[in-house]
């Protein structure tokens, strides 16, 4: 028993995203046309017939493989629609990977999509599925601001310096969107905007909060051996790892919000599955789950790239920037590029695409060689985690 994993058995041989935004004028379907269209136009020997089974992740915007297969004309094939909250895009990245590393298809497509602003209402509107009562029945923004008083507390942190490392972190993920064609909010914001700005819940303002938009995003998998027939910059998959607590937190007031335990235990399964050891020392840049500054504060210890209760002078020190040690999320994140939900898992794995590429224009890293993608689904105390391994070489 144990996890195993699929390290260099499957690659990503071609991908696309849409911008993300207020797609006033796209319907769900244009949204995945335009993926899928850019996805199969990126690697030309592989035309529509030649995908074999297709993964579709959305939460809210569609409910079975026919909100695919309608759009993109593709009758009578395998569509299996996946949706694990706001780690869908990734959930339908790690299935269609296994789809393919069991033996069961040559090549398949995953996609992501999500079309959240046209709901008339301001925030993120999702339905909460029916309970006994006991969960918390609060906005994102109130429940993960949770997490900042907590790290004030055990760590003894100052509010100044505390607040000062998370308006680095919106800082820093703007001014990385501000260098992407593709992210919701192309401006870079200046530190006094950032925490001038309105309080949406506890102390998180508008610009500790990710965008909600519309987007789609999609990739095309083949058997790593089979890759170079496709493309000669393939992605190789070192590791999916998946983690769903048991959402004890709500039930228990002594509850420690200074870690996510899902991230902690995908991390831990994901560097075993890659053979990382030291992950600072081995990964080149990491696209995590930023939905609210202080999540990515907390992601830097979780995952092992800063010590605990040390993150925050890390990220002062600017060991995240681009020219960082660690780039964290440089195309912008979920706080810039937004997060139309079931498409955001799919837009990190493209950032990391576009880097290997070399296409990641002004955002362009240095010889990467393993990049990391974390997706958080869930509020903290009661969430799932995803986090893949990928690079541009086997072994
Ligand atoms: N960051 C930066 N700017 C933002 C923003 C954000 N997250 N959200 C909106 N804006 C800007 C808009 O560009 C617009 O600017 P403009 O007036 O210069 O054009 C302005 O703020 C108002 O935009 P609007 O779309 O009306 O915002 P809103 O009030 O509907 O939403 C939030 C603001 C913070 C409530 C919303 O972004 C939000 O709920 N974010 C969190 C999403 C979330 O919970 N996701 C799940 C994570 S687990």
């Amino acid at each position: 028993m144990g996890s195993h994993g699929i390290k260099d058995r499957v690659a990503i041989v071609g991908m696309g995203c849409t911008r993300f935004a207020e797609h006033w004028d796209r319907s769900i379907e244009d949204l995945i046309v335009d993926a899928t269209t850019e996805c199969f136009d990126s690697v030309p020997a592989i035309g529509r017939d030649a995908v074999d089974a297709y993964w579709l992740g959305t939460m809210t915007s569609g409910q079975s493989g026919l909100t695919l297969s309608r759009p993109m004309k593709i009758a009578y094939k395998p569509v299996t629609r996946v949706e694990n909250f706001c780690a869908t895009g990734s959930e339908s990245f790690r299935n269609a990977c296994y789809g393919v590393a069991s033996g069961a298809y040559d090549c398949v497509m995953a996609v992501g999509v999500e079309k959240l602003k046209d709901s008339g209402i301001s925030g993120l509107v999702v339905d909460r599925p029916e309970h006994d009562g006991t969960e918390l029945d609060l906005s994102a923004p109130a429940m993960f601001s949770l997490l900042a008083p907590a790290y004030r507390e055990r760590f003894g942190v100052s509010e100044d310096d505390l607040r000062a490392a998370l308006t680095h972190i919106a800082w820093k993920n703007h001014r990385n969107g501000a260098l992407n064609e593709r992210a919701q909010f192309r401006k870079e914001v200046a530190r006094e905007k950032i925490e001038a700005a309105a309080l949406v819940a506890g102390e998180l303002g508008l610009f500790d909060c990710s965008g909600v938009a519309d987007g789609a995003a999609a990739a095309i998998l083949v058997r790593a051996e089979d890759a170079h027939r496709y493309t000669d910059t393939p992605l190789y998959v070192k590791a999916l790892a998946f983690a769903a607590g048991p959402g004890e937190g709500p039930l228990d007031p002594t509850y420690d919000y200074t870690t996510f335990r899902e991230v902690v235990a995908s991390a831990k399964d994901a560097y075993a599955q890659a053979g990382i050891e030291d992950p600072t020392a081995q990964i080149s840049l990491a696209e995590v789950h930023d939905c609210f500054t202080p999540t990515e504060l907390i992601l830097m210890e979780d995952l092992g790239f800063s010590e605990r209760g040390r993150a925050w002078r890390d990220v002062l020190d600017g060991a995240f920037d681009l020219d960082g040690r660690l780039p964290i999320n440089p195309d912008g994140g979920l706080k810039s590029f937004g997060h139309p939900i079931g498409a955001s898992g799919l837009r990190m794995l493209f950032e990391c695409w576009q880097q290997f590429r070399g296409a990641a224009g002004e955002r362009q890293l240095a010889d990467p060689t393993l990049a990391l993608t974390q997706n958080l689904g869930g509020p903290p105390g009661a969430c799932v985690s995803f986090v893949s391994i990928v690079g541009n070489e086997l072994g």
